[in-house]
């Protein structure tokens, strides 16, 4: 066993929040082995998200709790939405204060010198406002949805493609059996780049994301041109934020309203409209949490074990307020104020749309003006 290196972090708390994905527990594991293994930290592991650290709902990390969970999906700690910064009905400077109060004691309790945040957007601007408060913080970024500025990609991601593209593949064997389109629904709320990517790697005829308000007579025109020419089957995939033009105009709550009408999931009011408009026999699926589930990847065990480790190795600096990130084939760290607040959404020139296109895809408008 090599000898332990000095380290400016004694003790810190470690936390997992927001939607999981596949690869949290070998970030957990890259963090903890480093931390403890090469520089003797103490390590607590907080329950549930933030909700752990307002409860004081901690325990003690030992190797024995972090060894053995690379390959196992989901968080060994657990996860949630709760916004310490928020509650249910918004902003509320009384509750907020009493939550943010509530954090800071169990910090001080714990004798923490940081706390290490795994996350979204949410999880790591949350982050970023306790770090306003005076608590030390380094985040980590990760989501399937692949959408947190800072970082060129966020472990979760590349798992989820291959569920999404192996779905994918699975729906052109049936839609052809019946000659059917079939749309199929990934997620990404605000942004598209699970719904891009894996339409391009599953060969989606149709891709639909938030980012590109869609017309659906372009759709229509898109896969009658198909059939004419003897394609019996197409394959739409879409992003659960994706919507149409119509839908973009509308004021927040009509969109609302309208989605309630017509039914929440895009997949389903998509599937219906490209039936109305073309009388093609057209059925969905919404693949859902199916794309956070199970074990990692190769390559997202790889970027989370390796944001991991250098997350330890920032704690050992005591170089506090960052949240590591994957730039090019570098692992680096940025200010946690860049991710704060903002989505990373898919830009109208980036080359996967251009790469979609070029491979005869229909993005949902006419591609000339693309
Ligand atoms: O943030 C990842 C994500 O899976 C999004 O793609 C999806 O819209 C959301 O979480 C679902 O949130 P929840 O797990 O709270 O239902």
């Amino acid at each position: 066993m090599a000898a332990i290196r000095s380290s400016v972090t004694k003790a810190f708390g470690i936390l997992t929040a927001g939607g999981d994905c596949p690869g949290l527990n070998a970030a957990i594991r890259g963090v903890c082995r480093a931390a403890h293994d090469r520089y003797g930290m103490r390590i607590i592991g907080i329950a549930d998200g933030f909700r752990g650290l307002i409860d004081g709902n901690v325990n003690p990390l030992n190797p024995a709790d972090f060894s053995g969970i690379l390959t196992r999906g989901g968080t060994i700690l657990g996860a949630s939405r709760e916004k310490p910064f928020k509650d249910e009905t918004g902003d509320t400077r009384e509750i907020v204060g009493e939550k943010v109060a509530a954090i800071k004691k169990t910090y001080r309790k714990l004798g923490l010198d940081c706390l290490v945040v795994i996350g979204g957007n949410g999880t790591n601007t949350t982050g970023y406002r306790l770090a306003q408060e005076g608590l030390n913080v380094i985040g980590l970024p990760k989501t399937i949805d692949n959408d947190i500025v800072g970082t060129d990609r966020t472990f979760g991601f590349h798992s989820a493609l291959a569920i999404g593209t192996e779905a994918i593949d699975r729906l052109h064997s049936t839609a052809q059996s019946h000659s059917r389109v079939i749309v199929i629904e990934l997620m990404g709320h605000k942004a598209g780049w699970l719904a891009l990517y894996a339409g391009v790697a599953g060969g989606g005829d149709v891709i639909l994301i938030p980012e590109i308000p869609y017309d659906i007579k372009t759709i229509g025109r898109h896969l009658e041109h198909r059939a004419n020419s003897g394609k019996t089957f197409s394959i739409v995939v879409v992003a659960e934020g994706a919507l149409s033009v119509e839908e973009e105009k509308m004021e927040k709550r009509d969109r609302k309203k309208y989605r309630i009408e017509n039914g929440p999931s895009a997949a389903y009011r998509i599937a219906r409209e490209i039936q109305t408009e073309t009388g093609m026999e057209t059925r969905a699926t919404v693949l859902g949490y199916v794309q956070r589930g199970g074990i990692p990847s190769a390559s997202d065990r790889v970027l989370a074990t390796s944001l991991g480790t250098a997350a330890a190795d920032l704690l050992a600096k005591g170089d506090y307020g960052r949240m590591v990130a994957l730039e090019g084939n570098d692992i680096v760290s940025v200010n946690l104020s860049v991710p704060e607040g903002k989505v990373k959404t898919v830009p109208e020139n980036h080359y996967m749309i251009d790469t979609a296109i070029a491979v005869g895809t229909c993005i949902g408008i006419d591609s000339t003006k693309a």
